[in-house]
C-alpha cells in the first residue's frame, strides 16, 4: 500500500539555525519557511536526491508539536512521511485493520497541497506515521 519516503520530519527550536546546518553545514538545497496555520507548524523543506526532510516550528498557541519541542528542547525526529495513491482508500483499510487515525479522521491538505492524514505512533513502532495521497 505504502510508496515512497516523502520525507521525515524534524521539530527544532530555531528554523533559521537548523536552515543554517542544512544549507551551509550539510550543502543541502533547503526552501523558505512556510506557515501552515492549519496544522499549526512553519516548515522548512530541505531537498535532498531521493526524499525531502522536513523542519518543524511550532506556529501559534495550541501547536500540536508544542509539546514535543517541550519534551525535546534541542528537537528531534517527529515523523515519517509515506505517499498512498488514494487517501481514503488507506484509511480505511487500516481503520479496518484496527488502526488509529489522529484527529478527525478526515484527510487535511499539508504542506505539499495534497490530503494527509497521521497514524497513531502506539500502531506504528512507536513512530508517527503520516500519509500523503501521490
Ligand atoms: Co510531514
Amino acid at each position: 500500500m505504502i510508496g515512497k519516503l516523502n520525507h521525515v520530519a524534524i521539530v527544532v527550536p530555531d528554523l533559521t539555525a537548523a536552515s543554517a546546518i542544512y544549507s551551509d553545514t550539510l550543502g543541502a538545497t533547503v526552501s523558505e519557511p512556510v506557515d501552515l496555520p492549519d496544522h499549526g507548524v512553519t516548515t522548512v523543506f530541505v531537498e535532498l536526491p531521493n526524499t525531502k526532510i522536513e523542519l518543524l516550528l511550532p506556529l501559534g498557541d495550541d501547536s500540536p508539536i508544542a509539546k514535543f519541542l517541550e519534551n525535546n528542547p534541542a528537537g528531534g525526529m517527529h515523523h515519517v512521511c509515506y505517499e498512498v495513491p488514494d487517501i481514503i482508500a488507506a484509511r480505511d483499510k487500516l481503520v479496518a485493520d484496527g488502526a488509529r487515525i489522529l484527529g478527525s479522521g478526515e484527510p487535511k491538505n499539508g504542506a505539499h497541497d495534497k490530503p494527509v492524514l497521521f497514524l497513531h505512533p502506539k500502531d506504528f513502532c512507536g513512530t508517527l506515521v503520516e500519509l500523503e495521497q501521490n
